[in-house]
């Protein structure tokens, strides 16, 4: 977009909750609040002096300064069994044929994952990064059930979903749940959060009838949501709104494992806040065990005991979330971390901080500067 805009000399106006892209990307910024602009003015001005205490959260709220979501790591869970891993991911394969008979050569095999093996320890809260394509809503997928596996294991709590697959299905519907990126088309838009809510918990089975609207009016307390959205449909809610009651959904089932994939991406930072430490304060209660596929590294960093790098339907880095952010040892993964926009706009994104001929450059494609 920059690069068309200085071709053509365009005027933009990018609408986002991403203070770094603004940073790097925008003249001037207009901070808009309950349908009135807050404050205006150029982009340096509002990111050193912000006026107003709203454009002073926002700022302090952005992943890329230090702390900014911090709160202490949790400790690595002591789970009562640490023997046997809740989750185990065995050299699995996952491949769809693409193209199709519209292309001339026929149908192609894209290897969306290929040969991922993987452990996850009750209670642990696991990141996945990586570029866009790179697998990691596929791997997501194949380990609910909702994609077939091509080739080897998937092991959720002891039962195998290769070997045992209707066992296997049945459980994982019981004791999983996806939070996923687009709130609004992860909701049926014919009913009320409170019907959707109530649908769930019928059909888990766990709360009786009677009980089902109190549970309803607790799950949208824990999410934060007051309790008049029972009666709203998602057309009438906020992105962030919606995705607090795709959260709320999630919890109904009372899982052991929730997969949340780009869950925070469409909400502003404060709200994105406020979902992380939601997130946090729910893995803590509830020995929840949370895989965060993210593109904002800066979150995963502050929420995820240990980080898993996908690139290419592979991972080709794991480690403790410190460790490999201080220290990465996969050049891919060092340059993702330097690609995080910075809400410094006088810190430049890689692509124009890294010199073509780095020597420790390798050979992927270039890094986007809207992720
Ligand atoms: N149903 C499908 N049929 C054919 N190809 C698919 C299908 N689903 C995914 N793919 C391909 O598999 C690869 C991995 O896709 P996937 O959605 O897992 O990536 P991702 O890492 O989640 O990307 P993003 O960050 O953009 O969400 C991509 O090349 C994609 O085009
Ligand atoms: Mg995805």
């Amino acid at each position: 977009m920059i690069d068309i805009r200085d071709r053509r000399g365009l005027s933009i106006i990018l609408i986002t909750h991403d203070l770094g892209i603004v940073a790097q990307t925008c003249d001037r910024i207009a901070v808009l609040r309950g349908g009135k602009l807050l404050e205006e003015g150029p982009k340096r001005a509002i990111l050193a002096r912000p006026q107003h205490p709203y454009t002073i959260n926002l700022i302090n709220s952005h992943p890329s300064l230090p702390g900014a979501i911090s709160a202490p790591l949790p400790e690595l869970a002591e789970a009562s069994n640490p023997a046997r891993p809740l989750l185990e991911i065995d050299d699995l394969h996952v491949r769809f044929r693409a193209g199709g008979a519209l292309l001339r050569g026929g149908a192609k095999t894209v290897s969306a994952v290929a040969g991922v093996s993987l452990q996850i320890m009750p209670g642990e809260t696991v990141g996945i990064v990586g570029e866009s394509g790179s697998g990691k809503s596929t791997l997501a997928r194949a380990v609910l059930g909702l994609t077939p596996l091509s080739s080897g294991h998937v092991t959720f709590d002891g039962v195998d979903l290769a070997l045992q697959k209707s066992a296997g299905l049945g459980k994982l519907r019981r004791e999983t749940a996806m939070v996923f990126q687009d709130p609004y088309n992860a909701l049926n838009p014919r009913l009320t959060i409170g019907q959707m809510l109530a649908e769930v918990l019928k059909v888990q089975g766990k709360v009786a009838r009677a009980d089902i609207p109190a549970r309803i009016g607790e799950l949208l307390d824990l999410v934060g949501l007051e309790r008049e959205f029972a009666g709203r449909k998602p057309r009438s809610m906020s992105g962030g709104q919606c995705q607090r009651a795709g959260i709320a959904r999630a919890l109904a089932v009372d899982p052991k494992l929730i997969i949340a994939d780009e869950c925070v991406a469409a909400l502003d930072v404060t709200i994105q806040a406020q979902i992380i430490e939601l997130f946090r304060e729910l893995t803590a209660k509830m020995n929840l065990t949370l895989i965060f596929i993210a593109h904002d590294l800066a979150i995963v960093r502050n929420l995820c005991e240990r980080v898993v790098v996908m690139y290419r339907g592979e991972i080709v880095e794991e480690g403790r979330s410190e460790e490999v952010f201080a220290r990465p040892k996969h050049p891919y993964t060092a340059a993702l971390i330097a690609a995080i926009p910075d809400i410094d706009p006088d810190k430049r994104l890689l692509q124009d901080a890294v010199g073509k001929d780095d020597p420790h450059s390798m050979p992927i494609q270039p890094i986007k500067r809207m992720p």
